[in-house]
């Protein structure tokens, strides 16, 4: 939440940090500003809104200079304004502040502060930041920083700057993501790596407690006890172009389609000869052996992702498993221990109640593996193991390639848990692997059906539409499936929420006739996920349930299946033959599309929904 970035060097600093903020714009787009310095003048312009909003004012209003610092703002603390949009200042407007994170302690600090004499114009809690700098200052802006960081409570990223320091940017963090952008004759701070690419494969990756000062030549990095910290810098091995739209209308769909690719190479790079292999991941074979239990943390997508994998673990590698959202379980007193294995799953890495939860899982003996996208996140650090995703950046706030490249990982981790457990046969598990291997395909296939020429759902999606308003809006969704579908189910309908504003609710089917399906006549639309499976009878019965009340039904059925034609369904969505275990990978497609049009058909801001960002480095 939130995108900060910072720029020193020898070029005019608005038009990079304008750019690095747009690639960060994912994280937050209520309110964007800048702070450049330059000679001994420091100017600031903020504005509520979109960063279009802000580019708008810059071109009247140009900001001059070659030291500069830019925030992108999804708000905690006070409302969007310009008021209330970062960079912040200290009373002589000397020093300015961008933050991403909450200030826990602010309204103490700020009350001191008051006391002390030091006048506020926001509601943010950023804004005691510069103004403890400010008291802390003394001619040096770094160690005035640093006295501050000392007493913050929280969760931040900072990036400081102040106008008698012109050749000097100042970065801190704890708990919320920082980076250092490695230019030539110039230097780069910034949340998330797409920032910097346009400038730099070369990044530091900032630690928790960590101080940097950058000028355009040198990077210091120090710990808040002011101690020098060597560090070596990683390189990015992808490009900007995959944080790009190429030629997609939106990122979502860009990321949909990149699914077949994205769970083809990670299948190709896991499995070589037929045996699977995980060479990041520093937890050992006798250590997963031993493991009596799995508990599975995650929130919103990730968590879904973690539902589905406990099917598949308690079925082939037989161990418990149980799932929790991660702001549950941090609060709750849960039952691990050195016994258990605690997956955290997570795209960004940052979330901050994931987090949260491992810390409280490590604290109690459990070891730690993280399923992570985002390389060198806090998550994957802080982590005993780390499975990388290989996804490449998801921009788009709602999360589908990263779902499947989840989805993909637990299918690999459960046959090589259930090959070191001996608990499936090898033929079977071959087997199993075998028909992993021929998804990629069958999701190409899919998606080639589905293409956004003529796309069957996007009509399926106009027709809602059309029935939304004739029903003068009180029509709604509900997604019912079985089994291993049942996370879909939920995952549909928060894809639809999130991008569509439509109230979508995901049930396991069975669970109809215990209450919801008093909510059935001629105005929802359920989706019934009933493609060939154990269960499928009984999704069936739960169709004809719904019709028999004038609901109206979208199956999702397998290719063939002639018998889903005689239960007077309204829409079809056919998916390709697959062993009922790895139909999860196919069935999220549609569901994924079904809501990208729904919220297109709205004409919503698709890769941008209201009121939220994509990594939650907040409470
Ligand atoms: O980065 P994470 O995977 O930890 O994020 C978890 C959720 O915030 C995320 O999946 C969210 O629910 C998505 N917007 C869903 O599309």
């Amino acid at each position: 939440m939130c995108g900060i970035v910072g720029y020193i060097g020898d070029r005019e600093a608005q038009n990079i940090l304008m750019k690095s903020l747009s690639r960060l714009e994912y994280r937050g787009y209520d309110s964007a500003g800048l702070a450049i310095i330059k000679g001994k003048k420091m100017r600031l312009a903020k504005k509520k809104g979109k960063l279009s909003v802000l580019v708008a004012d810059l071109k009247a209003n140009p900001l001059e200079g070659s030291t500069g610092i830019g925030h992108t703002r999804w708000s905690t603390h006070g409302v969007p304004s310009d008021t209330n949009a970062h960079p912040h200042l200290d009373c002589k407007g000397k020093i300015a502040v961008a933050h991403n994170g909450i200030i826990e302690n602010y309204l103490e600090l700020k009350e001191k502060l008051q006391k002390e004499g030091h006048k506020f114009i926001s509601e943010t809690d950023t804004e005691v930041i510069p103004h403890l700098i400010e008291k802390f200052y003394s001619g040096d802006i770094a160690e005035a920083v640093r006295r501050a960081v000392k007493v913050l409570r929280g969760s931040y990223a900072i990036a400081v700057i102040h106008r008698d320091e012109p050749l000097k940017l100042v970065g801190a963090r704890c708990d919320s993501p920082l980076i250092v952008g490695i230019g030539c004759g110039e230097n780069f701070l910034a949340s998330d790596v797409p920032a910097v690419l346009d400038h730099t494969k070369e990044v530091i990756y900032l630690e928790n407690h960590e101080l940097v000062v950058l000028t355009k030549e040198h990077i210091t990095i120090k710990d808040f006890e002011g101690r020098r910290i060597e560090r070596k810098p990683s390189k990015i091995n992808w490009d900007i172009s995959q944080a790009e739209k190429g030629g997609y209308k939106h990122f979502m769909l860009k990321e949909i389609y990149e699914q077949a690719h994205i769970i083809n190479n990670i299948l190709d790079e896991r499995c070589k000869k037929g045996s699977i292999s995980f060479h990041e991941l520093e937890i050992s074979d006798s250590e997963l052996e031993k493991i009596k239990r799995i508990a599975i943390v995650a929130c919103g997508t990730a968590y879904h992702a973690g539902l589905t994998g406990k099917y598949m673990l308690e079925e082939y590698a037989k161990v418990p498993c149980w799932v929790d959202v991660s702001s549950e379980f941090r609060y709750r007193d849960p039952l691990v221990d050195k016994e258990t294995l605690m997956i955290v799953v997570s795209q960004s890495g940052e979330t901050a109640d994931t987090l949260a939860a491992l810390r409280e899982a490590k604290r109690h003996g459990a070891k730690v593996l993280a399923i992570c996208n985002v390389l060198g996140s806090s998550i994957a650090r802080e982590s005993d193991g780390v499975i990388y995703t290989h996804a490449g950046p998801e921009i788009a706030v709602a999360s589908t390639k990263a779902y499947t490249a989840q989805l993909a990982i637990f299918y690999l981790l459960t046959l090589y848990l259930a090959k070191l457990r001996k608990t499936a046969a090898p033929a079977k598990l071959g087997a199993l692997l075998k028909e992993l291997k021929r998804i990629p395909a069958l999701m190409g296939e899919l998606l080639e059906e589905y293409r956004p020429e003529y796309n069957l759902l996007a009509a399926y999606a106009e027709g809602f539409k059309k029935y939304y308003h004739e029903k003068h809006n009180k029509t709604f969704f509900l997604y019912l499936a079985r089994n291993i579908n049942y996370p879909n189910a939920l995952e549909g309908a928060l894809k639809l929420k999130e991008i569509a504003y439509i109230s979508a609710e995901g049930y396991p089917a069975g669970e109809m006739k215990h209450g919801p399906i008093a909510l059935i006549d001629e105005n929802p639309w359920v989706v019934c996920i009933a493609v060939k499976s154990r269960t499928y009878d009984k999704m069936v019965s739960n169709i004809q349930e719904i019709k028999a009340r004038s609901g109206i039904v979208i199956a999702i059925a397998t290719e063939g299946d002639k018998e889903i034609l005689h239960h007077n369904i309204n829409y079809l969505v056919e998916i390709p033959k697959a062993e009922e275990l790895f139909s999860p990978l196919l069935v999220a497609i549609p569901l994924q599309l079904l809501a990208y049009y729904v919220a297109r058909a709205f004409g919503y801001d698709i890769d941008q929904p209201r009121n939220l960002a994509k990594s939650v480095t907040v409470e």
